[in-house]
């Protein structure tokens, strides 16, 4: 059993992101940056997670659902003082190593995670912190090293001379430390006021000079610099969480293509990270999949068309279509502007057409609902034939009612269903009725008023 563990730094305020709620729950391709970071630290060799929270800690503590310890930092005093809040979760890991990670860093991958857990065991490193080398370093601490290349320590922007603020080499905010040696450290660690006699006056504690102290302390601390500068990205504002957005949704989106999914525009299309879609199944620009949705073979999805938490069969084809927690069997054609609803099930080699809604109904096999249609609260056989502008009338003000339609019923234009109502196998209706009553077996049921001719009314008027 892994004895390692990780800390979420998640209590910042993050101003600039000018949200109502918390920076860390803003949404990377529809996952929060938290969650994302918690992703990443769980995929590689990570047992139990606790997340420090402050700012907003209330909401942060609702979307993580109690899956995950917490632990309040009251008094915003920087991330070494983050740390010193989870001091006892870490004592529980005592002889293992502690992953820290910034909650607003939701790039961070299993690689570098990975890449740096190896070099840290490998080398018997106290602490291990994961860097980049980016183009803009720009705000970010520097990793200091000496002409040997061996690791110095991190200086943060502020404190950088003039030669320091010229190293491309950042610390990414990641880091692997020996559980029982960082605790020890923090015990040491001084506050900035303290630690620069003329400089600052807030109190702030640094994590980063956890370890200097380590090293003054003749312990090995080293640097793991990430090949894939991208994991250190961060969103401190709206602008650049649409660049994570960017890298995030492009990331699926080659990797679906990867697996066989033709994508030949990728203008408009978002696709969740949990979504599964099978080998040659084309996606067209302006559609959105999310959820637990899993989509079959050789189909066609979209141009135009929102999926949540559905599952969609082989050769299936959606045009134009919203479609919620439903279920749309093999061979099907749908659309276009079609509202398949939660509780749908529509079976193989159905066509439902334009201006349709289904929900919480079954369509049975191979049955047609082509045209300006309401279906809900149904269950219809197979072989039917929905005449345009059928409505099921399933709400009589207080309760909702089901229609049952048996197999290759027809079912004439503008007819309204007023549930509960059923009509029996190879019944037909006619056009315009309004069905109050069950229909038998092979039976015609008509329901409208007879047509009146008054000759010559216009004349004589
Ligand atoms: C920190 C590092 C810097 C590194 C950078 C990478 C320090 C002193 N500096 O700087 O070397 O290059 O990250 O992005 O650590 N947080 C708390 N409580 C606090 C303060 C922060 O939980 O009191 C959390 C924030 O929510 C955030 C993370 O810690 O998730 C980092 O804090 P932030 O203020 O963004 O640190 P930086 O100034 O970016
Ligand atoms: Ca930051």
């Amino acid at each position: 059993m892994s004895l390692n563990c990780t800390v979420i730094l998640a209590a910042g305020e993050g101003t600039r992101m000018k949200t109502l709620s918390s920076k860390v729950l803003t949404k990377v391709v529809f996952k929060s940056m938290l969650e994302r970071t918690i992703d990443a630290a769980l995929k590689s060799d990570v047992e139990d997670v606790c997340v420090v929270t402050g700012h907003k800690s209330e909401e942060v503590r609702k979307v993580l659902d109690d899956k995950y310890e917490t632990v309040l930092q009251s008094e915003l005093l920087g991330t070494g003082h983050a740390v010193m809040q989870a001091r006892d979760f870490i004592s529980r890991h005592a002889d293992g190593n502690v992953l820290i990670l910034n909650g607003d860093a939701p790039l961070m991958d299993v690689e570098t995670v990975s890449g740096a857990l190896k070099m840290h065991t490998e080398s018997s490193n106290s602490a291990t912190v994961i860097s980049a080398s980016i183009d803009n370093p720009f705000g970010y601490g520097r990793i200091v090293r000496d002409e040997n290349g061996k690791f110095l320590r991190i200086v943060e922007q502020k404190h950088a001379s003039e030669e320091e603020q010229k190293i491309c080499e950042i610390n990414s905010g990641a880091y692997w430390f020996k559980c029982g040696d960082l605790i020890a450290a923090l015990d040491t660690l001084l506050s900035s006021p303290e630690k620069y006699a003329h400089g600052d006056k807030k109190v702030e504690y640094y994590l980063p000079e956890v370890l200097e102290i380590l090293m003054e302390e003749n312990k090995n601390v080293g640097a793991f610099t990430t090949d894939n500068p991208d994991v250190v990205l961060g969103a401190n504002d709206r602008v650049q969480l649409l660049e994570l957005n960017e890298i995030v949704r492009h990331k699926i989106l080659n990797a679906q293509m990867l697996n066989g999914v033709s994508i030949p525009c990728t203008d408009g299309i978002i696709i969740g990270d949990d979504v599964v879609i099978g080998k040659d199944t084309e996606i067209l620009p302006n559609t959105i999949i999310r959820g637990k949705t899993v989509i079959g073979e050789n189909s066609v999805i979209g141009p135009n068309t929102v999926i949540d938490d559905s599952t969609i069969g082989n050769n299936t084809h959606l045009d134009n279509v919203k479609c919620n927690c439903a279920t749309v069997c093999d061979n099907v054609t749908v659309g276009p502007f079609v509202n398949i609803r939660p509780n749908a099930v529509v079976s193989d080699s159905v066509h439902i057409g334009n201006f349709v809604e289904i929900k919480n109904s079954n369509i049975g096999n191979g049955s047609k609902v082509p045209h300006l249609s309401y279906i809900g609260d149904t269950d219809m056989g197979s072989k039917c034939n929905i005449g345009g502008g059928t409505i099921t009338v399933n709400y009589d003000g207080k309760k909702k009612h089901r229609t049952t339609i048996g197999n290759d019923v027809f079912v004439g234009c503008n007819t309204k269903l007023v549930a509960p109502v059923k009509l029996g196998n190879h019944s037909y209706t006619a056009a315009g009725s309004t069905l109050t009553e069950d229909v038998p077996e092979d039976s015609l049921a008509i329901a409208r008023s007879r047509q009146v001719i008054k000759v010559n009314w216009n004349k004589n008027k």
